[in-house]
């Protein structure tokens, strides 16, 4: 049992250093190039026990956080220096085919990989990720997995809480065996939920914060936990307080969404907005409820970390604008082109009863097949809307429909509709449950994107 809790600061995710600059060989633009090392790492987690030992990118993990422009296009090499095959998927970006971490595209341990991003999009946070297959869960819970921030001129006019005061927040929970190194999930096969839970790779941190307003990038890094996050002040136990949440997968919301609880399960991302100023000199602590899905809680599963809130007022020039952006959802069709059932089945987690094998595309039916289970669904490439949820909540939540989405969370019995626009490129692309032991065995299928007409 962890008794270390708020005990240890956050860390703070280095920002990752340019290498150079090389010339785009046809248009002659600048386009950053990095260099990534996929190395072991040592990390204390218990103070009392050894140390667990990672493989994370730089040898971080949480690797470093990239941060990106719109229009200046990136190369990233990946360089495996672990013992196991990897793979990098960039998830949130429409990376071509050849650089969007195919499963079977492994670079083996000794060799690299050129990957090329074309940062075109709207602003976001993306998070790389392995992806290789049948161990990517394996890859993913011992560290390979980091931050990608695309910045853009529209967002940055809007003056939101930026520098300092933009917090990645990366979730992820995890075991440990008795001597403190990490208990592995190769072994599973339905999922792995952790009793320790961790922000930017330390377990339940603290956060010592100004009374002004954050922005924080949440991400859910879990291989199989489900979050559902609030703050509660300690001077006001037992209430939820009220925050903004302003982004989702996609980028900015159409306008801030009000909330005191938030969902978040694997792979999605939420930012939020959370004004300290009224909690001068208190603790406030962000919590998950407990009960989701089939999700297994511990003593501590429902505490997350701990702002510690400076006492003296401070001034604070950001703003939260009342509108955000006008977002370029597809056009709404009114039928449904493809229907998916995600179960678990004769022992194996299918997706309309066939494994990781070919498929199609536009509006899709995701159908949890039941069993209790949350299968967050992630489908590479696009950005989606969610147009309806039946049996479970029954109702797409002000947040998941105030902008777009790349990852759904089908909770238990749930049937989600989605629409996007497969665009801008053809290939051939996965879909899968982000639960990543679900994904490794087996719940993934790939679609085909190649523009046939009606
Ligand atoms: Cu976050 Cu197919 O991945
Ligand atoms: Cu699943």
């Amino acid at each position: 049992e962890y008794k270390w809790l708020y005990q240890y600061p956050l860390p703070i995710p280095q920002t990752k250093a340019l290498n150079r600059t090389i010339p785009h060989p046809v248009t002659g633009k600048d386009i950053n190039y990095y260099e990534v090392e996929i190395k072991e790492l040592k990390q204390q987690v218990y103070p009392d026990r050894g140390p667990a030992t990672l493989v994370g990118y730089d040898g971080l993990a949480p690797g470093p956080t990239f941060q990106m422009r719109r229009g200046t296009e990136a190369v990233v090499r990946f360089i495996n220096k672990s013992k196991n095959p990897n793979s990098v998927h960039l998830h949130g970006s429409y990376s071509r085919a050849p650089f969007d971490g195919w499963a079977e595209d492994v670079t083996k341990p000794g060799e690299y990989k050129d990957y090329y991003y074309p940062n075109g999009q709207n602003a976001r946070t993306l998070w790389y990720h392995d992806h290789a297959i049948d161990i990517t869960a394996v890859n993913a819970y011992y560290g390979q997995a980091g931050v990608y921030v695309l910045h853009d001129a529209e967002e940055g006019a809007l003056n939101l809480p930026s520098g300092n005061y933009d917090v990645p927040l990366v979730l992820s929970s995890k075991q440990y065996n008795k001597g403190g190194s990490l208990f592995s999930p190769a072994s599973e096969t339905t999922s792995l939920y952790g009793d320790v839970i961790h922000v930017n790779g330390q377990p339940w941190p603290y956060f010592k914060i100004e009374p002004r307003k954050y922005r924080f990038r949440f991400l859910d890094a879990s291989i199989s936990r489900t979050f559902q996050l609030y703050f509660e002040s300690d001077k006001k136990l037992g209430e939820k307080q009220e925050f903004n949440v302003i982004a989702s997968d996609a980028g900015l919301l159409s306008a801030p969404q009000k909330v005191k609880d938030l969902y978040i399960s694997m792979a999605e991302r939420y930012e939020v907005v959370m004004d300290f100023s009224k909690f001068k000199g208190e603790n406030v602590t962000l919590r998950n409820s407990r009960k989701i899905a089939v999700d297994i809680d511990y003593l501590h599963t429902d505490k997350v970390m701990k702002f510690v809130v400076g006492k003296d007022s401070v001034e604070d020039n950001s703003v939260l604008p009342s509108s955000l952006r006008s977002i370029p959802y597809p056009q709404g069709r009114t039928t449904i082109d493809h229907e998916f059932l995600f179960e678990r089945k004769n022992g194996g987690w299918r997706i309309n009863g066939v494994s990781f094998a070919d498929t199609a595309n536009r509006t899709w039916k995701l159908i949890n097949g039941g069993g209790g289970w949350s299968h967050p669904i992630h489908i590479h490439l696009v950005d989606f809307k969610v147009i309806s949820r039946k049996n479970g909540r029954n109702a797409v939540l002000p947040y998941e429909a105030a902008g777009m989405k790349d990852v759904v969370w089908l909770g238990p019995n749930e049937e989600v509709v989605v629409e996007a626009n497969y665009a801008p490129w053809d290939g051939l692309y996965m879909f899968h449950c982000h639960n990543l032991i679900h994904e490794d065995h087996e719940m993934m299928a790939a679609f085909n994107v190649t523009f046939l007409a009606d």
